[in-house]
């Protein structure tokens, strides 16, 4: 179902997206069409999901196969991934975020545009719980190595190796791009404590 927060100006409180505040919840920014995080909300029940995606028709899309699935547990916000991060979700409020094939912004004026930098890790830091994770994928070397080289350098944050046994679903994009061979570049980091 999609989620319209009641103020979009104010910081919200973990049981105004899912009822039980005590639920793990995680959270995927820019989550297109969804597959990934519907398949994550069909396999662990006692944990929430929540989407974000700037794109009205995506967001739409999410919502009916999360119906047809009668998921109670995804919910999809229809909001720009940093403004969400930084202004809008409560303080230690997610087990996991995940950043999955965000657009790349591959021309230099527009690298401005793209979501790592170190406003958005302070925010990783500020909606993580303590022992949360940060999850990201692209298949676009510079982008990986730009973002990289930011998260490293952001001493709240610590990279810890990818858990090879973890289930992690493909996302619609990963899909696309393994099918043409492209090599997928991943990291995995938490909260420095
Ligand atoms: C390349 S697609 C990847 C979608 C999905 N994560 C996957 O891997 O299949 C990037 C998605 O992020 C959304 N997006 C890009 N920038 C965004 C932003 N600043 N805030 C919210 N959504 C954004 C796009 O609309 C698009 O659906």
């Amino acid at each position: 179902m999609q989620f319209f927060p009641s103020d979009y100006f104010i910081k919200l409180k973990k049981e105004e997206i899912f009822p039980d505040p005590k639920r793990p919840l995680e959270i995927d920014l820019g989550c297109g069409d969804g597959s990934f995080l519907i398949n994550l909300a069909v396999n662990f029940p006692s944990k929430d999901f929540l989407g974000v995606e700037r794109l009205l028709g995506r967001v739409r899309k999410v919502c009916r196969r999360s119906l047809k699935e009668d998921l109670q547990n995804l919910k999809v916000l229809r909001l720009e991934s940093s403004y969400t991060l930084e202004w809008l979700l409560p303080d230690h409020c997610a087990s996991r975020i995940h950043l999955l094939f965000p657009d790349p912004w591959p021309k230099k004026k527009h690298h401005k545009r793209r979501l790592v930098n170190e406003q958005f890790c302070a925010s990783l830091v500020r909606v993580l719980e303590p022992n949360g994770e940060f999850l990201f994928k692209t298949d676009y070397l510079e982008y990986f190595e730009e973002s990289m080289s930011v998260l490293k350098s952001f001493i709240s944050l610590k990279e810890i190796q990818w858990d090879p046994d973890s289930y992690y679903p493909k996302t619609d994009f990963e899909k696309v791009w393994t099918d043409q061979g492209k090599i997928i570049y991943y990291a995995r980091f938490k909260p420095n404590k």
